[in-house]
């Protein structure tokens, strides 16, 4: 954040407002967790006069084309965890009626032009897909494979995105979420995910959104 950016400090949160590359905008670190994530994303939306929500971090990859490193922008997100069943069908949000909360497609679209761009060079690709979200760090192999079943499509695991997406989506605001592979969501994934996170994870978040912030 340039110099000059306001702190406004709600919730046990710090909310950084002021100019990026030339553009008003919020930064906050939202803590872990789809209670965390909803919760700053609502004061966000509430506080300030946002007009669009990327959320960015890392997350442990379970398509078997997704690798560490890797970075994977999500169409849809859903919440893996969620499963109010016989209520509802699992994975619906109830009272929401759908599973499968819709990114905003030109943003999303835009994020995966910025991370191709900034990747260029390095081995890492970008992929586009289902991101599944739940309150666990998944680093058993029962967990990982069961994911793995359920949700074929999903290519990666994390514990915020689709907590996010569902407050944007209440108040209809467009999201996106943008996340480097830190792990592959197995019995490694603790160690890969602290040693990715000193190395590599805030660079690449901070990298692609500065080039996207400067197009
Ligand atoms: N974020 C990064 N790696 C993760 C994992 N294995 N499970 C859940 N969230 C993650």
């Amino acid at each position: 954040m340039a110099p000059g950016a306001q702190v406004h400090r709600i919730g046990m949160r710090d909310y950084h407002h002021g100019l990026l590359h030339g553009h008003e905008c919020v930064i906050a670190l939202t803590r872990v967790g789809k209670a965390a994530a909803a919760a700053t994303t609502a004061t966000l939306l509430q506080r300030f006069e946002i007009d669009r929500v990327i959320f960015t971090g890392v997350a442990g990859g379970l398509h078997a084309e997704v690798q560490v490193g890797d970075v994977v922008i999500g169409t849809e997100a859903l919440q893996h965890d969620m499963d109010a069943r016989p209520l509802f069908p699992r994975y619906e949000l109830p009272l929401l009626g759908l599973a499968r909360l819709q990114a905003d497609a030109e943003l999303s679209r835009q994020l995966a032009h910025c991370a191709e761009r900034f990747l260029r060079g390095r081995a890492s690709r970008v992929h586009r897909g289902l991101i599944a979200t739940g309150d666990r760090f998944v680093g058993d192999a029962d967990t990982g494979r069961g994911l793995r079943a359920s949700l074929p499509d999903a290519l990666c695991v994390e514990m915020e995105g689709a907590a996010v997406a569902q407050v944007c989506h209440e108040f209809g605001v467009p999201w996106a979420v943008l996340r480097t592979i830190s792990d592959h969501a197995d019995p490694h994934a603790d160690i890969d995910f602290l040693q990715f996170l000193r190395e590599v994870a805030s660079v690449y978040s901070s990298g692609i959104l500065s080039h996207y912030l400067r197009t």
